[in-house]
């Protein structure tokens, strides 16, 4: 007689919040989560932030254990900075379409193309590109960085052509700017966006640099996930057509429950102002990668030790 093999399902606990605190507690781990993660993640976290926040968090933790709740380049900058702990991603598929934008082979052909420009790259990149970049930034933090490069010094911005471009619009700085785009933040739709600001005269919109600039054209305000957080609690409007992952309405909903968030359409009829990245996290992968200490970052130490200086520039220079 002959037994069928079945693939082992894993079986998880009723309460997988109960569970995940638990192992908080047991591997004295944290959990970092980014705004673009499922409610769930998000009310689970220790710590949920922008990319520099996160990376602020990640430098100073006292925690063995780093759980990133976000995407491969987030939790690898962890990693960057915290050789010596455990980083874990609930889904190292859990990638980042803008990062994947600028391969390194053709990163490093185009900075030999450029000489004496300094490298600024924006962190949604690779430790391969971190490693090529004189200074990291955050969409917190890219106006500020580039403000402070002497004005002759010519700049390479790379990877996303419209944060460079806005930082461009913002600093009067020309940059030479390598074409990189995210997936999801180029797909909101300006028609639509203005349909909405017709129906709802009163809100006001805000967008994330990352969008295009037929969209940032529309916005009372542009900033990093963070900064549209803070805009939307401290703004006298009462509702927000937000132009930005949707998973970040979560978070206004929960810190400013008495205003009303409407997010951007995308072009198309899908869910593709959802992160398809970001969404590979669950609460379950969150609680298997804390259960068996699996999917952990690593990366090649002189790759590491070179992405390391660019990052702890920024972090010094925006302190
Ligand atoms: P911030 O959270 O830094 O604004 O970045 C947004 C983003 O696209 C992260 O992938
Ligand atoms: Fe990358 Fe865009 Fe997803 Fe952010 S939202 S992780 S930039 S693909």
């Amino acid at each position: 007689m002959f037994v069928t093999e079945r693939p082992l399902t894993p079986t998880f606990p009723r309460d997988l919040f109960a569970a995940i605190d638990d192992l908080k507690r047991e591997l004295n781990a944290v959990i970092l989560a980014h705004y673009y993660q499922d409610p769930d993640i998000q009310d689970v976290a220790d710590y949920i932030g922008d990319s520099l926040g996160l990376s602020r968090k990640a430098a100073e933790t006292n925690a063995e254990t780093i759980v990133f709740a976000g995407v491969h380049f987030m939790a690898e900058t962890a990693k960057i900075l915290n050789p010596d702990k455990r980083v874990l991603l609930p889904d190292l598929e859990a990638g980042c379409s803008l990062a994947d934008s600028c391969p390194p082979e053709e990163f490093a052909a185009f900075k030999a193309a450029h000489p004496n420009h300094v490298v600024v790259s924006y962190i949604n990149c690779t430790a391969a590109i971190k490693a090529m970049s004189d200074i990291i930034c955050t969409s917190s933090n890219a106006v500020d960085i580039v403000n402070q490069i002497p004005p002759e010094q010519p700049i390479i911005f790379a990877p996303d052509r419209n944060l460079g471009r806005y930082v461009m619009q913002q600093t009067g700085r020309d940059m030479v700017l390598w074409s990189g785009s995210c997936m999801v933040h180029e797909n909101f739709s300006e028609k639509k966006i203005i349909q909405l600001q017709v129906e709802h005269p009163e809100a006001e919109t805000i967008a994330h640099p990352e969008c295009e600039e037929a969209v940032l054209r529309h916005a009372r305000f542009v900033g990093s996930t963070t900064a549209l957080l803070k805009y939307a609690r401290h703004s006298e409007k009462r509702s927000f057509i937000v132009a930005t992952e949707s998973g970040i309405i979560h978070q206004m909903q929960k810190q400013i429950p008495d205003k009303a968030f409407i997010p951007a359409p995308p072009i198309a009829n899908c869910a593709c102002n959802e992160c398809p990245h970001m969404r590979l996290n669950t609460m379950e992968k969150l609680y298997l990668a804390m259960k068996n200490g699996t999917p952990e970052i690593t990366l090649p130490e002189d790759i590491r030790i070179a992405a390391l200086a660019p990052i702890q520039r920024m972090l010094a220079a925006s302190s």
